[in-house]
């Protein structure tokens, strides 16, 4: 069985991307057969990582094959790191978003071409910070939802207005598309202690407006120069900061505790991927 996570947010710049490959990375590092899909109109996810095979077609194919199954021919492209695939994005005539608009369907293709896809233990999908055709794509697509959100007061009400809205969007306008579980995962924690209050408050928010349906997740991401490192060297940030002095815990220690809060099943999983060569170069 493929879990399929949806990485969204009605805002730009929470860490929508940095998150999708910085976790794709690590679940990767742990043996899972993972799959990017770059959901955002703005390649920022498709130009992460080095691609060593690149396909001749990404989303637009993806989206608009009408076969779920023959959407993924020559689609898939390989990165250099072993286990994590990528599908681009690649609408260079910028149509996509209104073909899907004007097309009845078109806004579960991309889930029935992700619950048609086999050879995948997880597949993450990047989206825009817009309400938009594809974030409603990529909500429906998903087993559940991953939503980072930047620890402040407008954050919190844009997270418990923006994006409980675009969920209310899709339901019941689409018969075969409800959304699991929305996750919010404060992401750029700068101290823990003033973050504290926040997420209490944007617990209190989210469940008072979902009835119970936004979980605020334990796991935070603090606010360190290591995720832009890693964007630079096109390295998932655990291998960046594997390590780090001091209270707040390194990026691979964060990366591996929200894969262990995520997914259960792979607690007990230890790194199987050779790390050491990309991290001694560095
Ligand atoms: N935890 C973090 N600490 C420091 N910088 C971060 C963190 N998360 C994201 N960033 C930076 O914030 C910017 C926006 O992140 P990005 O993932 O592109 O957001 P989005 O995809 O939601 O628009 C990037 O420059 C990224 O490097
Ligand atoms: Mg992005």
């Amino acid at each position: 069985m493929t879990i399929i996570v949806a990485v969204c947010s009605s805002k730009g710049g929470t860490g929508k991307t940095t998150t999708t490959a910085n976790l794709g990375g690590m679940l990767a590092a742990l043996g899972e057969r993972v799959l990017l899909i770059d959901g955002d109109i703005q390649p920022g996810l498709s130009s992460y990582f080095k691609i060593d095979e690149p396909a001749e077609a990404g989303l637009v194919e993806l989206v608009t094959r009408r076969d779920p199954t023959e959407a993924w021919d020559g689609v898939i492209s390989r990165t250099s790191f072993p286990n994590l695939d990528l599908v681009v994005s690649n609408d260079r005539q910028g149509e996509l978003q209104r073909w899907m608009e004007s097309t009845p369907d078109g806004r579960i293709r991309l889930r029935r071409a992700v619950r048609a896809l086999s050879g995948y233990d997880v597949v993450l999908i990047d989206s825009p910070g817009t309400r938009s055709p594809l974030l409603h794509a990529a909500l429906l697509a998903g087993d559940f939802v991953l939503s980072p959100i930047m620890p402040s007061r407008l954050a919190a009400q844009e997270f418990a207005r923006g994006m409980i809205e675009a969920v209310e969007d899709i339901d019941g306008v689409f018969r075969d598309g409800s959304i699991g579980t929305l996750y919010g995962l404060v992401n750029g924690v700068e101290r823990t202690a003033d973050s504290a209050a926040f997420v209490a408050a944007l617990r209190e928010a989210a469940f008072t407006r979902s009835q119970g349906r936004v979980r605020i997740l334990n796991t935070q991401i603090p606010h360190t120069v290591a995720y832009a490192n890693a964007a630079t060297r096109a390295l998932p940030v655990h291998l960046v900061e594997p390590v780090r002095r001091g209270p707040t815990p390194s990026a691979a220690e964060t990366m591996r505790a929200l894969v262990d809060e995520l997914f259960e099943h792979l607690r007990d999983r230890e790194i199987v991927m050779a790390t050491d060569e990309e991290t001694r170069h560095g």
